[in-house]
């Protein structure tokens, strides 16, 4: 048998966009994790991977070594399916919160491991952690006593799991090679193959606010994560939704929390609500089942598993929520139909405000935020509030306001309104 060549070999192959065989993938991730590939060398097969590209199988290969890094989570001889969804993250969206206790109440099991917030669209770990006592960092073995004792979980993914997608995406994140397609499929698919779920809901966003800001690159990313995911025995759809204003009205860890919590009461803003329950049918009908979400929302159902979850993670749910000051209102500058609210635009006043984090280490600030209190196509009048920032007491907001300066517009017709699902949901 031939020796195994070189990293530097494999390196300029990528260069050159040739294809390197799947033995030779692996060969570079177990290397990578023993520290007999260098973090630069790494860098530079990342760096010409966002050049070149990877074929399916090299796809499949580097999603199978990075899933294989790690052990898998132990859900074997559970009552009920296992699902999950996944979104690419966007400002406001706090459908997981909402979500995951609705499918658990509907029957099913979540293990849903998910991130923090680095960068301006929010962490669902952040929010959930905005509630008092809530551990999101647990061991495989409390996310498996979770899910068995509440129906569902949403934590970080251990160290034990898909350990070599945590050293690549720290990687990434400082050497510019996140924003490539074929490294985020196969990141985020690396910790669903690791979570062990048989069914699996991607919500690709599309717009200012989202990993994608276009239809067309969303679309690919869709057909990628549904056809990656199918390889791995996971019955997997995913859909394409927008992203050009936040959802629903708030953004900000506890802000958001709160919102979640009033859906989960059966009212909440219309959008979250309907893509939820948008979300909730395609994950029974990837199960093959066919029942009504909407009644295990509206009956409280899903709000008695989401306090489960919570007390399971160490959290109480009858404290409140920590609540900041509002420090700033933007005004409607003229009359008519708010015809823009930039997500990108408040996802970055949010951030600034200390909602989210410019290094990992960071923490975030949990009453920091913004409430959205018109959404586009709505009527407005000039003087009329239309964003509050909210932060700490003596809080500056005036880099968040910067920020704003062109978040808004204001038209003297209603806008064009704009379907939330850009794509149906579609499976390889
Ligand atoms: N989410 C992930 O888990 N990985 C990526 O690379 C991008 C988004």
């Amino acid at each position: 048998m031939a020796a195994p060549r070189a990293a530097v070999e494999l390196i300029a192959d990528k260069r050159q966009g040739l294809r390197l065989p799947p033995e030779e993938i692996r060969q570079l991730v177990d290397g990578y994790l023993r520290d007999q590939v260098s973090e630069a060398q790494m860098a530079a097969w990342l760096m010409a991977v966002c050049w070149r590209g990877l074929s399916k199988p090299e796809l499949q290969a580097l999603t199978l070594s990075m899933a294989e890094s790690g052990s898998r989570l132990q859900l074997s001889r559970l009552p009920g399916p296992t699902v999950d969804k996944h979104s690419t993250g966007g400002v406001g969206d706090k459908v997981s919160l909402v979500l995951v206790p609705l499918m658990a109440a509907l029957g099913c099991y979540v293990p849903q491991l998910s991130g923090r917030a680095l960068g301006p669209t929010g962490g669902t770990l952040d929010k959930l952690e905005s509630i008092p006592g809530v551990r999101c960092d647990l061991s495989s073995s409390e996310i498996v006593r979770v899910v068995r004792e509440a129906g569902c979980v949403i934590a970080a993914a251990s160290p034990e799991l898909a350990p070599a997608d945590r050293r690549l995406y720290a990687l990434r994140d400082s050497t510019a090679t996140v924003h490539s397609l074929p490294l985020i499929a196969s990141s985020i698919v690396s910790k669903k193959v690791a979570e062990g779920v048989q069914c699996l809901l991607f919500d690709v966003k599309a717009g200012s606010g989202a990993l994608m800001p276009d239809l067309h690159s969303a679309r690919r990313l869709a057909a990628t994560l549904t056809e990656l995911a199918s390889g791995f025995q996971i019955r997997s759809s995913a859909m394409v939704t927008a992203m050009d204003q936040p959802l629903g009205r708030a953004v900000g860890n506890a802000l958001e929390v709160q919102e979640a919590l009033d859906t989960l009461s059966g009212s909440g803003p219309h959008d979250l609500r309907e893509l939820v329950l948008a979300e909730a049918r395609e994950l029974l009908r990837l199960c093959g089942q066919s029942a009504d979400p909407s009644a295990a929302l509206d009956g409280g159902a899903a709000r008695e598993r989401f306090a489960a979850m919570v007390r399971a993670q160490g959290g109480d749910p009858e404290l409140p929520l920590p609540l900041g000051v509002r420090l700033a209102t933007l005004k409607a500058p003229r009359t008519g139909f708010l015809a823009r609210l930039d997500a990108g635009a408040i996802g970055l006043a949010a951030w600034r405000l200390g909602g989210g984090r410019r290094a990992p280490s960071d923490p975030v600030d949990p009453v920091a935020g913004i409430m959205c209190l018109s959404k586009e196509g709505e009527a407005v009048d000039r003087g009329e509030p239309l964003l509050e920032l909210w932060g700490r007491p003596g809080q500056d907001p005036r880099s968040a306001l910067l920020a704003l300066q062109h978040a808004v517009g204001v038209e003297d017709s209603p806008p064009q309104p704009l379907p939330m699902v850009l794509q149906a949901p579609a499976s390889a």
